[in-house]
């Protein structure tokens, strides 16, 4: 009896004084409303500790000559984000496996997490090679800790026929699908690759159930491709044993007309965040459609809802500095270390929610 008083004494003082007060500080707070502030402290990590870091990403090492980008932490109105913390984090996930499933975006968020753990566990493992086109694994082996990237740019089935490539909006790979149902936590994307016009094409047809379409409004596939995607997690998933997350669609800054720069500049020489909009900012098309397909699920798939928080990042793009060699103008990606690694705070901040 007077050892039942005592734990749960104790079981109560943990949860007034301990870790919860990060929680008690995140309830009931809209962690996806707020504004950048700079802060001297950040980055998170130096890439040069990021060993694994793709040089696509590595916009310091690729030249770029200011730094003024790296300092800017997202600060939610309603409260203060949890600072990362890694060792937190893999005694969190132990014995876990967290598959972030989607294209280069999602490459680029994967590798954003797995440098920001490994610059807390510097001498951690990290085992699998890195394909940007397939599989990457990064491990944590006294955690037990797989972080993937499946690399799935929309996905719904692709299949290559005799008349060609079939982009299935109505179908979920069976390989794709016995993957997602190994991993404990799920972290979906699919937008950019929608996005694809003229000779990037990337498939001869959409098959809309047993439909063949030459061509197909992207929005309207892109809807019902989600959908697709929706139905199979509702009814396939083990919402006991699997947290689901679907990460919103980041925004790209390939236009200045977006944010009052009318000489249709593109993001380069961009320095700084957007503070006070000149023009107010217009919803990016996939997010309505992402609310619409995730509002109608009748299980909790948590958005990390990154749209508009990236949308005011118009400085936080490679740019010119995607590689030493490459010469196009990327405002697509996104510079490591740098906003994903906001994403990532927030991913663990929902985490914190969900444990
Ligand atoms: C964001 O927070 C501000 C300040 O608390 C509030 O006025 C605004 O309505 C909120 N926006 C949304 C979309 O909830
Ligand atoms: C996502 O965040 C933005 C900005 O706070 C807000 O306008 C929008 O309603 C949010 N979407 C959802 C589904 O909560
Ligand atoms: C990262 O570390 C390297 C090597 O120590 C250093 O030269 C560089 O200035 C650092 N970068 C930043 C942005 O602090
Ligand atoms: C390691 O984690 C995996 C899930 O990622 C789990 O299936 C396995 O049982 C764990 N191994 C041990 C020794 O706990
Ligand atoms: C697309 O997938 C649906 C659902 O699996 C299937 O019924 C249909 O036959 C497929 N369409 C084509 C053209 O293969
Ligand atoms: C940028 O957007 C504006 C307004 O939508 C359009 O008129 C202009 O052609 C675009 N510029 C480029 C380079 O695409």
């Amino acid at each position: 009896m007077v050892i039942a008083i005592l734990v749960l004494l104790l079981q109560f003082f943990g949860y007034v004084n301990g870790e919860d007060e990060l929680l008690q500080n995140l309830k009931g707070c809209d962690i996806y409303n707020g504004t950048w502030v700079y802060d001297d402290s950040y980055p998170l990590y130096n890439s040069s500790q990021c060993y694994h870091l793709n040089m696509h990403f590595d916009c310091q090492q690729n030249g770029r000559p200011d730094q003024q980008y790296l300092k800017y932490r997202w600060k939610p109105y309603g409260c203060n984000l949890p600072r990362f913390n890694g060792k937190d984090f893999l005694e969190r996930l132990r014995n876990k496996q967290i598959a972030f499933v989607g294209d280069s975006i999602s490459f680029n968020q994967w590798q954003s997490l797995t440098c920001m753990l490994h610059s807390h566990h510097p001498h951690a493992a990290f085992i699998g090679g890195i394909r940007h086109h397939g599989f990457s694994e990064f491990t944590f082996p006294n955690h037990n800790v797989t972080i993937l990237l499946l690399w799935n740019p929309f996905l719904v089935e692709q299949k290559i026929t005799s008349y060609g490539r079939v982009l299935n909006v109505s179908s979920i790979a069976d390989n794709d699908a016995a993957l997602w149902k190994q991993s404990d936590v799920l972290v979906f994307n699919s937008w950019l690759w929608w996005l694809q016009g003229g000779p990037a094409i990337p498939w001869a047809f959409i098959a809309d159930g047993n439909d063949l379409h030459k061509h197909m409004d992207r929005l309207v596939a892109y809807e019902k491709a989600l959908s697709t995607w929706a139905q199979w997690v509702q009814s396939n998933i083990d919402f006991h044993k699997t947290l689901v997350f679907f990460r919103g669609d980041a925004a790209r800054h390939p236009n200045g007309s977006a944010w009052g720069n009318y000489d249709g500049k593109h993001c380069g020489g961009e320095r700084e965040p957007i503070f006070k909009a000149k023009i107010p900012l217009v919803k990016i098309p996939g997010e309505e459609i992402v609310e619409g397909v995730i509002g109608k699920i009748s299980k909790p798939v948590k958005l990390i809802n990154i749209t508009m928080l990236s949308q005011l990042r118009k400085d936080g793009h490679p740019g010119l500095y995607a590689s030493p060699r490459h010469h196009g103008m990327d405002c697509s990606h996104w510079c490591l270390p740098g906003v994903p690694d906001t994403w990532n705070q927030l991913f663990y901040a929902e985490l914190l929610r969900s444990f």
